[in-house]
């Protein structure tokens, strides 16, 4: 098949060939890396000389696709390119396919102004970010996840880590920090912005603190609150639950994907979701097809929908009818009335990111209107959502 590949108008790929592109972002995970800020140069090694100058798009062969929830395409951390774009310019380039995801999905976690993801994320309700990813290769059948990981604004390269330099899938919680700075990454104290720490207080002052004592009425009443802030505009309701999935093929049929968030607002302390769970909020398989997913983690991890949709995929649906039947799971086993809207849906947001072998893809979502991130021979853009409840 013809496609086409995002390369630079001076011709930059012929002066620094893809394998020296690819072990300069190989290094951000490796034994050898000494600090984040090691793996950051490695990362600018790359930007320095490949990614700033102007882009063209040239045929090529192959079928390399990415796709991502929206915030893919929005957020750019101050640089040229988002997330979507920064994976195919690295995947066109010859670089591993999870490698380039993992790259896009650090603009994303290292963007402050993203409120849901890394850097920034909004904290727990004691006031701490606590960070939640993994990430799959389907050529290498490796899996790896971190969950409640504190102090490094990048989990999904620690999630790599795990899945590149341990026999484990998860690590969790303090030992999570402790391997990611036996690793080399930079570990900090604080993870809160200006923004996420303000938002934090003002969730505090709303929520009635003798219900502290009680942690269901606890959680109901801090839900509570959050939802009040959504209303009021203090947080955008794609943050609440915010979350970023990118999922990738490369022109070689490689098949890759990785999942990070700072998870629900003002969550209980420890609390984690779907994102670092895998099969939960991202599955891959390379013979079949990535599905990742953003939203309410806990129906994700009652339903295993993103293993559910690849298995569909297995048996031959297209990505669309393959999340359709994770949607329809999802509202068949969201019985509890608090959950529900009056015409009987879940009120919950919901969104399926799902990538198949040929490349076909598709968003499937709760929230009318919604769009998901795609970039491919036609270049980056956003693209509608099916929505679920039709
Ligand atoms: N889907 C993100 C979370 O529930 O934590």
């Amino acid at each position: 098949m013809v496609g086409f590949s995002l390369v630079r108008a001076e011709s930059a790929m012929k002066r620094l060939p893809a394998p020296v592109a690819k072990s300069a972002m190989s290094l951000v995970t490796r034994r050898s890396v000494l600090s984040t800020g090691a793996a950051l140069v490695g990362t600018s090694v790359v930007k320095a000389s490949v990614l700033h100058a102007p882009m063209i798009w040239t045929p090529r062969a192959g079928k390399l696709v990415v796709v991502s929830s929206s915030n893919g395409h929005h957020f750019k951390n101050g640089g040229p390119r988002t997330c979507v774009e920064e994976a195919f310019h690295r995947a066109s380039a010859g670089e591993d396919i999870l490698d380039s995801l993992i790259a896009g999905v650090n603009i994303v976690e290292l963007d402050p102004t993203e409120l849901s993801v890394g850097y920034g994320g909004l904290p727990n309700a004691d006031g701490v970010v606590q960070l939640d990813s993994c990430c799959m290769h389907g050529a290498k059948n490796w899996a790896g996840g971190v969950a409640a990981l504190e102090g490094v604004r990048t989990p999904s390269q620690v999630a790599k880590a795990v899945a590149e330099d341990t026999d484990h899938h998860l690590l969790v919680g303090a030992g999570a920090q402790t391997f990611a700075r036996n690793m080399g990454f930079k570990v900090e104290d604080d993870l809160n912005t200006a923004a996420s720490r303000r938002a934090w207080l003002e969730w505090k002052r709303r929520i009635d603190p003798e219900h502290y004592l009680d942690p269901k009425k606890r959680s109901g009443e801090g839900m509570a609150a959050l939802l009040s802030m959504v209303a009021d505009g203090w947080i955008d309701p794609l943050h609440a639950y915010g979350t970023i999935n990118c999922n990738g093929i490369n022109e070689k049929g490689e098949l890759a994907g990785v999942t990070t968030t700072s998870g629900l607002a003002f969550k209980i302390p420890g609390r984690v979701g779907d994102s670092p769970i895998l099969g939960a909020g991202l599955y891959v398989d390379g013979s079949v097809g990535a599905a990742g997913s953003t939203g309410r983690g806990e129906a994700n991890l009652y339903g295993l929908s993103s293993f559910l949709i690849v298995e569909e995929l297995r048996r031959g649906a297209h990505p669309k009818d393959a999340a359709m039947t994770a949607m329809k799971r999802i509202k068949r086993n969201t019985i509890e009335k608090r959950l529900l809207d009056p015409e009987g849906n879940p009120n919950f947001g919901m969104e399926y990111y799902v990538l198949d072998k040929q490349g076909r893809h598709a968003g499937i979502t709760t929230n009318k209107g919604s769009r998901y991130a795609v970039c491919d021979e036609n270049g980056p853009r956003l693209e509608a959502c099916e929505y679920a409840w039709q």
